[in-house]
């Protein structure tokens, strides 16, 4: 079967990781979550005293770019690849509210968006990848045969979201995601420097009222006829 690149975008925990997941799963494909790489960069940033709650040494940040190494390791148990930053598995880490607050900010500064996605554009340099992020139909893998760009409201977003870290013992109030969520919305779509925006080439699903599965399979058969069309 033709290998193709499939590029899932949209706002923030919408589902994408899941999607792209078990779409890799299934199709045998790479697996690239984005967001991690960004997220692992702020928590560089966060540990580095670059970033806090009032302040951003965006220079500095700038200046380390080169001493940041990222990559991902498959853990066979749970059957996808974990970000590890300098050679340390960060998976926890990058996933707390507080990275996810400085994030946005990081994911402006053009020279980190340029190394990243660099780095991006050479794990896809074979198809057979299902990246998922905000600019990855737009700017990382323009000629991607499939985008996805997935929507939901604000509010089913960050239920799932308060659900997730609850799960994982942090606690955080709902009123704080759903206040984190709706910023991000607003940075992602509003920043100079590759914006999130809908390719024009892209099909977009809105999941607020879909399940996983339905989901799913939805989008198998979006890959099953680029694949025969191609
Ligand atoms: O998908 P996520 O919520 O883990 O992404 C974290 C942040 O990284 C998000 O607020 C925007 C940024 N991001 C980006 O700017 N470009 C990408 N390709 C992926 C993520």
């Amino acid at each position: 079967m033709k290998k193709i690149t499939i590029a899932i975008d949209g706002f923030s925990s919408t589902g994408k990781s899941t999607l792209a997941k078990q779409l890799a799963k299934e199709l045998e494909y790479v697996y690239v979550d984005t967001g991690a790489m960004y997220r692992a960069v702020a928590y560089f940033a966060m540990q580095h005293q670059f970033i806090g709650a009032d302040f951003f040494d965006k220079k500095s940040l700038i200046e380390a770019l080169p001493k940041i190494q990222l990559e991902f390791k498959f853990n066979a148990d749970l059957g996808f690849a974990e970000m590890y930053l300098n050679g340390e598995n960060v998976e926890r880490p990058i996933r707390t509210i507080e990275v996810s607050s400085f994030v946005s900010k990081v994911a402006e500064v053009s020279e980190v968006r340029s190394k990243l996605v660099e780095q991006q554009q050479e794990m896809g340099t074979n198809k057979a990848i299902v990246m998922d992020g905000r600019d990855i139909g737009t700017v990382v893998f323009p000629n991607a045969e499939l985008k996805i760009f997935m929507t939901a409201s604000a509010e089913t977003r960050a239920q799932r979201r308060f659900d997730e870290l609850q799960q994982k013992g942090d606690n955080v109030s709902y009123e704080a995601v759903l206040k984190n969520v709706v910023e991000r919305d607003y940075l992602d779509t509003h920043r100079e420097d590759s914006p999130l925006v809908i390719a024009a080439d892209a099909i977009e699903i809105d999941n607020s009222y879909l399940n996983k599965e339905e989901q799913f399979q939805a989008v198998l058969e979006l890959v099953q006829d680029v694949v025969k069309t191609e």
